[in-house]
Order: structure tokens, then sequence, then C-alpha cells
């Protein structure tokens, strides 16, 4: 994501040597959205996988968020119509003839996620996706679509701060034998040690209007993640290693998703696949950032709004 869009400008070059970087330390899961930048990040990953095995890779595309030629975002589109139309373009972009795992990035509140689901297991029995997934869902939704087609995974955030999908969403994806695919493990920067509150940020970057990086907020996160620097120079790990080494610890069926955008950050985050974490670590870990600590929702107020998986229960 940060590639293309929403994390200020970002260079291409670098960008495809990050992702071949990934690839020749084997990595095999790159996630995208067809929304990145408006295509832009499909198109850089086509440049990227140009000469690789197609087959080696497994790519994660969300559709359904809807923008404007301003960079606006405009609502979500998940009809049955619209899914085929985002999944043609999608599939001319990244120059492949499948998808692995489709996904609509936020549910659709008009449309009933039995049809998005079922559009997109049409598309599965036509061969042009392997799996369905789901992003930002939550426990009744998840339910039903998987009533619908079996969902191969769900895409959510999951760090030392959000840990909202402990309660109900992560059970329930448990007992229905679904994966997660942990986006946010460093909460976008703020969890990675490398965040300062001199950082500047431009009105295009998503973190200017995110309530955990401003104001009070942002000193009270910048101090967990102080607590949790202690923990790291300690175990002779880094801040981001630490914060991926604790996702990495809480099942197998929970596959952080990267965020780097240079192959230095990259470099970084690898060595947490080999961090030997024992419960005396993660009990540090957690006593450094408590269940609940972060300060602000983990989006603004309107962003929030449109997330399924933070709507109280149906009753
Ligand atoms: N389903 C959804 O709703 C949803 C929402 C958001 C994201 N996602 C997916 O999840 C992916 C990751 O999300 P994210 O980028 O927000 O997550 P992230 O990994 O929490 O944050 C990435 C940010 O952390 C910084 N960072 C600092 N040290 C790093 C290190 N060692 N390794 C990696 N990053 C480091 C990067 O810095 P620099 O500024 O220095 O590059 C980048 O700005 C996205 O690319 C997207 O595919 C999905």
């Amino acid at each position: 994501m940060g590639m293309s869009d929403l994390y200020g400008p970002a260079d291409e070059a670098e960008s495809i040597a990050t992702i071949h970087a990934a690839l020749d330390a084997g990595i095999t899961l790159l996630d995208t959205g067809d929304f990145y930048g408006m295509g832009h990040n499909e198109l850089l990953l086509r440049e990227a996988l140009r000469g690789r095995d197609r087959e080696q890779v497994v790519l994660s595309v969300k559709f359904g968020a809807l923008r404007g030629p301003d960079r606006s975002f405009g609502g979500v589109d998940g009809r049955p119509a619209a899914v085929r139309n985002f999944l043609a373009y999608s599939l001319r972009r990244l120059g492949t003839d499948h998808v692995d795992v489709y996904r609509l990035a936020r549910v659709d509140p008009a449309v009933p996620i039995e049809e998005t689901v079922g559009a997109i297991a049409g598309m599965v029995e036509a061969g042009f996706v392997r799996h369905v997934g789901l992003s930002e869902a939550g426990a009744d939704t998840i339910r039903r679509a998987h009533a619908e087609h079996p969902i191969a995974d769900l895409q959510i955030e999951y760090s030392l701060l959000s840990r909202g999908i402990e309660a109900e969403i992560l059970p329930t994806c448990r007992e229905l034998r679904i994966a997660v695919t942990a986006y946010g493990v460093l909460s976008r920067g703020l969890l990675s040690g490398h965040w300062s509150k001199d950082r500047a940020l431009t009105p295009a970057d998503i973190r200017s209007h995110s309530p955990r990086f401003g104001g009070e907020n942002l000193d009270r996160n910048l101090s967990l993640v102080e607590a949790l620097r202690a923990v790291a120079d300690a175990k002779g790990s880094t801040v981001a290693q630490l914060a991926l080494g604790w996702v990495l610890s809480r099942g197998e069926d929970i596959v952080p998703l990267v965020g780097a955008r240079r192959r230095e950050r990259l470099a970084e985050a690898l060595p947490a696949l080999e961090l030997d974490l024992t419960a005396d670590d993660l009990a540090a870990i957690e006593r450094a950032v408590p269940p609940g600590a972060a300060a602000g929702d983990r989006y603004n107020e309107a962003q929030m709004a449109m997330l399924d998986s933070e709507r109280p229960p149906a009753n």
C-alpha cells in the first residue's frame, strides 16, 4: 500500500527492489488493492514480477473501494456486477490469469455479504480466483460469508496496539478454520521504533488524520514504544522485530504483513522470523504494552464507521 499511496511519496525503483529482495528471501505472499494508487500498485507488482515464476507467489488482492480523480475515497461497491468488473481490470493490470485470494476491502452495507461472496465464488468456479478472503469483517459477517462459500482468510489489523480481534473475531476464525492476515503489525510505523514527534506528515498521508498520531495520544503511544525499546534492547533485537515477533507468536494461523517500502526496512523485519520469544519475553512485552494501552482509535471517526469489524454484535 505504502509503495503507491497514503504514506507520502515512495520511490518506484526502490519499491521494486524491495519486492525483489522479499521474493529472494523466500517471501511468497504479496498483498495489494486495486485502489492503492488507483491501479498503480497492481502495475508495480506486475513490473516486479516480470520474469518471476507466477506460481511461486500468492497474490492477495482487495477491491471495492471507490476513488475519485482527486485521489478521494467515495465509499465501497460490493455488487456482483462490480466484482466481475473490478476483477477483469485487476487481472489485466497484474498481467496474470488468476488472483490467489480475492476480497472486498470493506463490507458494503448496501449489499448482503452472501451476494458479494457468491460473485467471487463464481469467479473461483470460472478459474479466475483461487480463494475467497474477507477484510475487516466482524464475526456475524464472517459466519454468513463462510456459509456461502469457504473463506480462506480474513485480513484485519492486529498488533500490540490493536488487539480488538481477540475477543470475538479471532475465536470465530479459529472455530471456522479461517486464517488471519494481520496488517498494521507495526501500527503503520508508530510501533516501529523509528517514529518521532517531529516527523512531518503531508495531508495526503493518512497518518496525519489518525487519532493515534497526534497530540497527547502520540506522546502516550510513543511512551509505550520506549517501554518496548527497553525490552528489545535487553533481547538484542529492535522494536520492530519485537512487534513482529509478538504477532508471529500468536499462532501459526496468523500471517503478518510487513509494510516495508525500502530494502533497509525489509532487512530489519525479516530476522523477526528467527526471533525466539520465551514466555518471559512475551510477558515483558505485554507489560510494556498491555492490552488496551493504545491512546486513540485505530482509524478516524469516518473510517471507523466503515468497519464492519468494529460494529457491536447483532443480537
Ligand atoms: N485490509 C485493510 O484494510 C488494510 C489496511 C491497511 C493496510 N493493509 C495491508 O497491509 C500492508 C501493511 O500495512 P501497513 O503498511 O500499514 O503496516 P505496517 O507494517 O504496520 O507499517 C508500515 C510502516 O512502518 C514503517 N516501518 C518502520 N520500520 C519498519 C520495518 N522494519 N519494516 C517495515 N516497516 C517499517 C514503514 O516505514 P517507512 O515510512 O520508513 O517506509 C511504513 O511506513 C499494506 O501494504 C496493505 O497491503 C490492509
